[in-house]
């Protein structure tokens, strides 16, 4: 079997049970930013809410290892993560939020993202199992999605790690050390 192959095999023998979903997004690079990211992670899969077709360019070929579920509207979204048994996390500003420091999240998590403009819907996050707010200091109002996003996945898998329940915490593939270590796949991998 071609070493490609067997690379991609590996990976996603070490997907972790987490998703990232997204609703709503107008702009391309933050897709491709947030996919990269869930790429990184190792998370089963991303879910694009809305009508756009999107070009997920930013994602530097992590597009092609990680699973992207396209849903059009909210109702799809509810019938995709309850099929999937996600438990939908917010990602929000929001009065009903807690603090990132102080975040306990659910099993088998789905992280919502909010679009540039608006957010996520109010029915959405009231649908929230948890909904998290990243603290901020500065005069600009919020962050942008895809750092935001990055922030609370790391922030999940940091507290699995304090737990002694984060597979791989050196990172890399599982066969790491062996001949599927290394950058390989992805041609632009110092971007
Ligand atoms: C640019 S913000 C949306 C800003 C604003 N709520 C609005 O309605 O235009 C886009 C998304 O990034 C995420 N986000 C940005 N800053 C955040 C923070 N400090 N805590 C949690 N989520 C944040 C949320 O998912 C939000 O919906």
């Amino acid at each position: 079997m071609e070493r490609r192959q067997r690379r991609r095999e590996e990976y996603r023998r070490g997907l972790r049970p987490l998703a990232v979903a997204a609703w709503n997004i107008t702009k391309e690079h933050n897709v491709g930013s947030l996919v990269r990211t869930a790429h990184a992670v190792a998370a089963e899969e991303v879910v694009l809410v809305g009508e756009r077709d999107w070009n997920v360019e930013a994602a530097r070929t992590a597009e092609l290892f990680t699973t992207i579920s396209q849903v059009p509207d909210q109702e799809a979204f509810r019938r995709h993560i309850a099929a999937a048994g996600w438990n939908l996390v917010a990602v929000e500003l929001h009065e009903r939020a807690v603090n990132l420091f102080e975040a306990e999240y659910p099993e088998r998590p789905c992280f919502l993202l909010g679009a540039e403009l608006g957010g996520i819907p109010e029915d959405l996050v009231e649908d929230a199992k948890i909904v998290v707010q990243i603290p901020q200091w500065g005069l600009v109002p919020s962050l942008n999605l895809a750092v935001a996003g990055s922030i609370v996945l790391y922030d999940y898998l940091a507290k699995l790690f304090k737990r002694g329940a984060l597979a791989r915490p050196e990172g890399g593939l599982s066969s790491i050390g062996g001949d599927l270590a290394g950058p390989g796949d992805d041609p632009d991998h110092t971007a």
